[in-house]
């Protein structure tokens, strides 16, 4: 199934569908839980998901992922802004599937090469390795004061009526001229934080969520929902 624009633009059918099977999931889990109430995390990227299950730990609401409750939802990324990105993935998410959604749009931003990759970052070329070689050619005798780069991290929280928030978070950084490390994923084995010494790829993945745009958007995310969590549908 494939959901594209801002507000429920989806099948009647497809999304009745979707919606039917995952209210049989949350009765079955209140039953379970308590009562707790539900966050759906609208992300089909594994290695996020491990990221953020360990930001959202503590919180006194049950995650779900798109894989458990609507794991064909293909929602494409249209907008021009990180932000753009994380509203459209979280409507479509929250519509198609009655629950509060949250979903994040992230990517490096390299200033000597005018902020790309930026939204494209996952674009850049076909696998993780072909993007880092590109980057690292592009970047063939740039010196390291002139290597700056950030990450960011838009997060967007939506019902099916709207968004009910967003945050927005960057790191600063250089980018290394080969890669090092084989923890985390993505651009992490060539960028480097201010302050470090290590890649993000030479950091465990608690380093990492410390510092990183992921890390500090998330527990802004995680605050506002303890604190909100009346607010959330189920
Ligand atoms: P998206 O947010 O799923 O569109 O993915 C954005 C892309 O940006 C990822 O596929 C990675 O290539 C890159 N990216 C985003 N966050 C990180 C990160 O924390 N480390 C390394 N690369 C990242």
């Amino acid at each position: 199934m494939q959901v594209s624009g801002l507000l429920c633009n989806y099948t009647r059918e497809s999304s009745c569908q979707l919606h039917v099977s995952y209210l049989a999931k949350v009765t079955r889990s209140r039953h379970n839980t308590g009562h707790m109430k539900t966050l759906l995390i609208a992300t089909q990227n594994r290695h996020k998901t491990v990221e953020i299950a360990q930001l959202l730990a503590t919180m006194a609401v049950r995650v779900v992922t798109l894989a458990d409750v609507a794991p064909d939802l293909d929602i494409p990324e249209t907008g021009e802004t990180f932000a753009a990105n994380a509203r459209e993935k979280a409507l479509a998410a929250a519509c198609a599937t009655g629950l509060t959604a949250l979903a994040d749009d992230s990517g490096l931003a390299v200033d000597t090469l005018q902020g790309q990759p930026g939204v494209y970052s996952r674009r850049f070329a076909p696998t993780d390795q072909e993007r880092i070689l590109k980057l690292l050619n592009l970047l063939a005798g740039v010196p390291w004061p002139r290597r700056t780069a950030r990450f960011h991290c838009a997060v967007a929280i939506a019902d099916p009526q709207g968004i009910l928030t967003e945050f927005e978070e960057t790191v600063l950084g250089h980018l290394t001229e080969t890669a090092r490390g084989d923890q985390g994923f993505g651009y992490d084995p060539i960028f480097q934080a201010d302050g470090e010494t290590r890649t993000m790829a030479e950091m465990t993945l608690t380093e990492k969520n410390a510092i990183s745009h992921r890390g500090k958007a998330f527990r802004r995310a995680a605050a506002w929902v303890r604190e909100h969590e009346a607010q959330l549908t189920a």
